[in-house]
Order: C-alpha cells, then sequence, then structure tokens
C-alpha cells in the first residue's frame, strides 16, 4: 500500500517508523529534508507542507491510497479536505474537525454547551476594556492566549510571563492589536494548578481508543525553570498511567476526550484521527489545557515504539471509521525520550552547527533515535533554529529507560543541549509529591 505521511519533524519519523514496520510503501512530503525519514522513504517531495495542491498532486501522482499528517497547520489549510476529494483514505482529521485545536475559543464554547467535565473558567475578547475587567475579576491570575495557532509559543502564564494585572492587560492588549495567532481576539482562562499529562487516543470518528498516558516536559531548563518549549522530552509508564496518576483520572481523561468527540459529531464535524488531550491533573481531578488534533511530539515517541498492532490498519480503520480494540495492543513497557536542541534554543538557537551522529552507537547502546529539525548535507548533520534530534530508551521500569536514553545520547557529539533530569528518579518523586499536596494526602 503507498502511504503517504505529511511533515519532517521528529514525531513524523516516528510516525514514518511505525508505517514502515508494516512493509507499507512510504512517501514524505517535509519542508526540511530529515535524513531519518529520507533513509525510509521510498520517495519524499521536499516542499512547504501547507501547499494543499501541490502536496495533493504529489499525492495523486503516486497513488497514495492512505496519508497521514503529523503537523496542525497542513489540517487547517484543508489537507484531508482536499485528499479525500480524490478519494484518498485521511487518518487524519479535516479542517473543521481540527478547529478543536486551532480555534482555543471554540474548544471552549463546544465544552461547555455540552456540559463536559473538565473544563476552566474562560472567556473570549476583542475589546481590551471587557478583557480587563474579566482579568480583573480573576485577580490576575489568570492565562492569556491567542485563540489560533502560533506554534506553541503564544500562551503566557501569571507568575511565569507576568506578575500584574497590567501584565496581563498589556498581552492581552498585543494579542487583540496585532492579531497574534491570526486573530483580534483574545482567550483569558484561570490558571489552574497542578502535574500537566497528555493523553492520545486513536479515534475513527465515533469511538476513542486511549494510548498510555506520557508526561512532557515543556521548560527548557532542568527543574522546571526557563521558557516554554515545543518540549524538551517525556516519558511514560508500563502501567499505562503515570506515577503520580490514579487509574480513575486516567478513566477520567479518556470519558472527557470521548465526550469531546460526541460532541463533534453532533455538530457534524465527524473526527478521525488521533487526539491529543493535554490536561492539568488537580486537586479536583483533569482539567483540559488544550485538544491537539494530532499526535503530540515529543509523545508519539514514547507510544508508537510500543504499539504492537499493525499502525498502518490501525490508520486505516481510522479513516473507515471501523476501528475496534482487537486492532490495538501496547508492549507493557516504561519510556523515556529526551531531545537534544541547539545550544542557546529557545533564545537565540545556534544555527548551522554540525553534529556527529553515532547512529550504530546508539543502536548498540539499545536506544532509539528519530532526527527532527536538522539539515543534512554532504552526509553531514546541522543544526537549525528548532529541535535537533531525540532519543528514547524503552525498559521496564522509568529509571532503566532513562539510563538506556542517556547511554544513546552520549553517542551525539556537538554544540547540543539536553535536560538530564527528564526521567530521573527526584524528578519524578518531586511530581508525586505535588499532587500530594495538592490532594491533601
Ligand atoms: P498551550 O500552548 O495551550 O499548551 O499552553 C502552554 C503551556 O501553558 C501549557 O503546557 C501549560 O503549562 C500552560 N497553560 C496553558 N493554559 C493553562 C491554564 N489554564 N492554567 C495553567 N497553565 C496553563
Ligand atoms: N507536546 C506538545 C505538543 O505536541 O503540542
Amino acid at each position: 500500500m503507498n502511504v503517504l505521511v505529511v511533515g519532517g519533524g521528529a514525531r513524523e519519523h516516528a510516525i514514518c517508523s511505525a508505517v514502515k514496520r508494516n512493509e507499507a510503501r512510504l512517501y514524505s512530503v517535509m519542508k526540511n529534508l530529515n535524513p531519518g525519514i529520507k533513509k525510509i522513504a521510498y520517495d519524499f517531495f521536499l516542499h512547504n507542507e501547507t501547499d494543499i495542491e501541490k502536496v495533493v498532486e504529489y499525492a495523486s501522482k503516486n497513488k497514495i491510497e492512505l496519508a497521514i499528517i503529523g503537523p496542525e497547520s497542513p489540517e487547517e489549510a484543508g489537507l484531508t479536505n482536499a485528499l479525500q476529494k480524490k478519494e484518498i483514505m485521511v487518518a487524519s482529521p479535516t479542517k473543521e474537525a481540527a478547529e478543536i485545536e486551532t480555534n482555543k475559543e471554540f474548544m471552549r464554547k463546544l465544552m461547555e454547551k455540552y456540559g463536559i467535565r473538565g473544563g476552566i473558567k474562560n472567556k473570549a475578547f476583542s475589546n481590551i476594556q471587557h478583557a480587563k475587567e474579566f482579568i480583573e475579576m480573576l485577580d490576575g491570575n489568570v492565562v492569556i492566549k491567542p485563540i489560533g495557532l502560533t506554534g506553541g509559543k503564544g500562551v503566557r502564564v501569571a507568575g511565569d510571563h507576568f506578575d500584574t494585572i497590567e501584565g496581563a492587560v498589556s498581552y492581552a492588549e498585543d494579542i487583540i492589536n496585532k492579531g497574534i495567532g491570526g486573530r483580534h481576539r483574545v482567550l483569558i482562562e484561570e490558571k489552574v494548578v497542578g502535574e500537566e499529562f497528555t493523553l492520545q487516543a486513536f479515534c475513527d470518528g465515533n469511538s476513542i481508543y486511549p494510548m498510555p498516558a506520557v508526561q512532557d516536559h515543556k521548560r527548557l531548563l532542568p527543574g522546571d525553570m526557563g521558557p516554554n518549549t515545543g518540549g524538551m522530552g517525556s516519558y511514560s509508564h508500563k502501567s499505562g498511567l503515570l506515577p503520580f496518576m490514579s487509574a480513575d483520572d486516567y478513566e477520567e481523561a479518556a470519558t472527557i476526550l470521548q465526550k469531546i468527540v460526541d460532541a463533534l459529531k453532533s455538530e457534524g464535524r465527524i473526527y478521525k484521527g488521533v487526539i491529543y488531550g493535554q490536561f492539568m491533573l488537580t486537586g479536583e481531578g483533569p482539567k483540559i489545557i488544550e485538544v491537539n488534533a494530532r499526535f503530540g511530539d515529543p509523545e508519539a515517541m514514547n507510544i508508537l515504539p510500543l504499539l504492537k498492532g499493525n499502525f498502518v490498519e490501525i490508520s486505516m480503520k481510522m479513516a473507515s471509521g471501523n476501528l475496534r480494540s482487537k486492532y490495538i495492543d501496547f508492549i507493557n513497557k516504561s519510556t523515556v525520550c529526551k531531545y537534544a536542541v541547539p545550544e542557546g534554543y529557545g533564545i537565540n538557537p545556534k544555527e548551522g552547527e554540525k553534529i556527529e551522529v553515532d547512529e550504530e552507537g546508539i543502536k548498540k547502546s539499545g536506544g532509539i533515535l528519530f532526527y527532527a529539525s536538522v539539515n543534512e548535507k554532504d552526509g553531514k548533520i546541522y543544526t537549525t533554529k528548532s529541535r535537533s534530534l531525540a532519543v528514547v530508551g524503552i525498559s521496564d521500569e522509568i529509571e532503566d529507560a532513562e539510563k538506556i536514553c542517556e547511554a544513546g545520547l552520549r553517542h551525539i557529539k556537538g554544540n547540543v543541549f539536553i535536560r538530564h533530569d527528564i526521567g530521573k528518579k527526584e524528578t519524578i518523586e518531586k511530581r508525586i509529591k505535588h499532587i500530594e499536596m495538592l490532594r491533601g494526602i
């Protein structure tokens, strides 16, 4: 079967590897030359992923039967809809269903309209005076968000990015005036406190089939300090839960995602593809922070290597609306994933630096390598401004998976930065204590 994967990051490298395991003929459209994808693809097209016309032309020319879209922007641009018009199966949501990610106001309103649990106080404004009143009502304990996509960099949080009501109002004003995120409108949310976790699920338009939970680390520096990034690394546990989470928390999060899918269906927006819930586990249970219409990056790298089922078959069943749990099975192991990023990433990243990647050494150490935004020139690897590559370790316990991950990372030489605290015992114990404190245990 000819399968097209759109996107050239580490998440897409993980998706491509999962496709390849099932002996499909792999095609790729990517805007950067990912050396890992290049190596395993039958053919690739180096091009802007949101140029719908050209991507559809490439898919038609190569008789693609199934397409999987990694990032959110091509979904927003209507790639799924356009491929479907050519009768190509697509295991990713349409533009309308993907609005659950691309329009944060729509997501919050949908949850309210259908009375879905896990919501938080929020309101959207185009008028700064009204926004200011709402910020004051919440005592400045707010999170300020553009409505549309900003590549994970538009959200500002009280206590992290501003400390006063004036600071919050000033950023809200910026969003309205400059149209940050594509709209002259701002979403103000109450700030909730807890531990974040990710729950991803396969969805065929009707039912969700949740995967093991993952915790990502958004902050640049050890101890969760520094600016927010696209994600520095993540881990999962063999139980499918996280060390600070109960089975009830997991079930509650899955129920919330299922209800969101049901609500989308009632609105005539059938959701097919992977759905991603970003939750905050609070003292009162899981609350929705955001919903994404795709796999997470790095979270896809934790989960896809554990999948025992046939990913191509699962994707076909998502696209055709008849997925069943018998197709889905995961290896019961723990995982740790860490990104290597260019020195200065998140502030002033060093672009064009050569990094040496000993692929054989990583393999021998038991780690799995996924390339991200690097450039390959004459067989050598160079950094861009974004994350460079990730290594995943898999073992029974998180501690051992972390050691494998680190052993793999030792085979990378160059000017890169890694958050070595991810998956370490002390980091995880801190999370457990945090939740115990919030729950009054
Ligand atoms: P997002 O881009 O929506 O994932 O937001 C980036 C980060 O901001 C999240 O990972 C959270 O750490 C934080 N955040 C977003 N919304 C809230 C909220 N309502 N309360 C507390 N933290 C939040
Ligand atoms: N890990 C965060 C994201 O994929 O949006």
